[in-house]
């Protein structure tokens, strides 16, 4: 069992890993009122759950979401309070996100709004929400009109991450979750990456030793960073390394028809590209990152049919802008980042083509 901490004074908490669930779950739900929000795919999972919880909680209420990025929105989130209400729950209940980011963004978001705040757990069973969502406290719900515009920062008390929920998880799903985790090496360690391109085959069969490894020192990174900037005000725009292209790539296709890690995937090679126009990455760099993606089973181009001209109102519509100005997350050799806000629309454009036309 690894065991990191999140340093945040008195919201601090700790992320514990390992094959199994930590007994200390059980002292967290003991003599509560708890609701698990879970979905479909995880029935078995959640069955080990209530078995492992057993007697502990006061009472326990099961809340199904329907599958899909569709489920994070206003409407799914006055659902799961008004089953809040009818199980009585008062602000010393317990919340407990069992899933993916869908699952655990809108019941972050649910903890953060029910009577004003309460205490939520994070049980991450995708690889993309236990390297990244599940820590940090971003939660919301989407508007029609954008991605995770309704929320609030609001940390949870624990994240618990049993490796063995990912021997169902599909592979299309480890491979979103592995960009995330390429994206920690690229921003902030190099031997990681390195790390990365020897054991990519072995993470990707699920190697329960490689995946504890890559998940814990993607946290350690992740953990470190919120510590010194919760609300992302410096450092944690750091973790948005082609997060700008991606959200392009999922707006324009249907939020859920790219899964978001595809699109981070491809967004990181066009921040790569745009990097090594600035003589910030050499072509060998940028050719280990493409090499990379490709060992994890992510896309090297974006959808085929979208334009370059098509992701600069996208892009401009991110949550990232400032005072008009687009500012991206590029990668410096690898193993660091810096952000820049005096990218040009050319270079912008040039960079994605870069990406569209590139032969590998
Ligand atoms: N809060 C944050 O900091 C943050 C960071 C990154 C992403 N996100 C959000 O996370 C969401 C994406 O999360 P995701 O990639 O985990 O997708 P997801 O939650 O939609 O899960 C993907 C699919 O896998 C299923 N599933 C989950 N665990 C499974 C398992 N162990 N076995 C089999 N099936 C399983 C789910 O039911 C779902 O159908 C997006 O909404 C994104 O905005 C949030
Ligand atoms: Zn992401």
């Amino acid at each position: 069992m690894k065991r990191l901490d999140v340093g945040l004074g008195e919201r601090s908490y700790s992320i514990l890993i390992g094959l199994g669930l930590h007994p200390s779950l059980k002292d967290q739900v003991q003599g509560r009122s708890v609701v698990v929000v879970s979905q479909a795919p995880l029935a078995g999972h959640l069955q080990t759950l209530k078995s492992f919880l057993g007697d502990a909680p006061k009472s326990l209420t099961c809340f199904e979401l329907p599958n899909g990025e569709g489920a994070k929105n206003l409407g799914e989130l006055e659902r799961l309070i008004g089953c809040l209400i009818e199980a009585g729950l008062g602000r010393d209940g317990m919340l407990i996100a069992l899933g993916g980011g869908v699952v655990g963004d809108i019941t972050g978001f649910a903890a953060a709004c029910y009577q004003r705040g309460m205490d939520f757990i994070q049980l991450p069973t995708t690889l993309l929400s236990q390297v990244d969502s599940a820590v940090g406290g971003k939660t919301a719900v989407n508007h029609p009109l954008g991605k995770n515009l309704i929320g609030a920062f609001h940390q949870p008390q624990a994240v618990h991450v049993d490796l063995h929920w990912l021997d169902t998880l599909p592979d299309n799903e480890m491979s979103a979750g592995l960009a995330e985790v390429i994206k920690y090496g690229v921003i902030a360690d190099a031997d990681f990456f390195q790390w990365l391109e020897a054991n990519m085959a072995g993470l990707r069969a699920k190697d329960k030793t490689l995946l504890s490894h890559a998940i814990a020192t993607s946290l350690a990174i992740k953990a470190d960073i919120v510590a010194q900037d919760e609300r992302e005000q410096g450092v944690r725009a750091h973790l948005n390394l082609g997060h700008t292209f991606g959200h392009a790539i999922e707006a324009n296709q249907g939020y859920g028809n790219w899964l978001h890690g595809e699109a981070v995937g491809a967004g990181m090679l066009m921040a790569a590209e745009l990097a090594k126009s600035r003589g910030m990455l050499d072509d060998e760099q940028l050719m280990r990152l493409y090499r990379l993606n490709k060992a994890a089973g992510l896309p090297l181009k974006g959808p085929a049919q979208m334009t370059p001209e098509q992701y600069l109102p996208l892009m401009m519509r991110d949550k990232k802008v400032l005072a008009g100005k687009l500012r991206l997350v590029l990668p410096k050799g690898l193993g660091q980042a810096v952000v820049v806000s005096d990218a040009t629309e050319a270079e912008i454009l040039a960079a994605i083509a870069a990406v569209q036309t590139a032969n590998h």
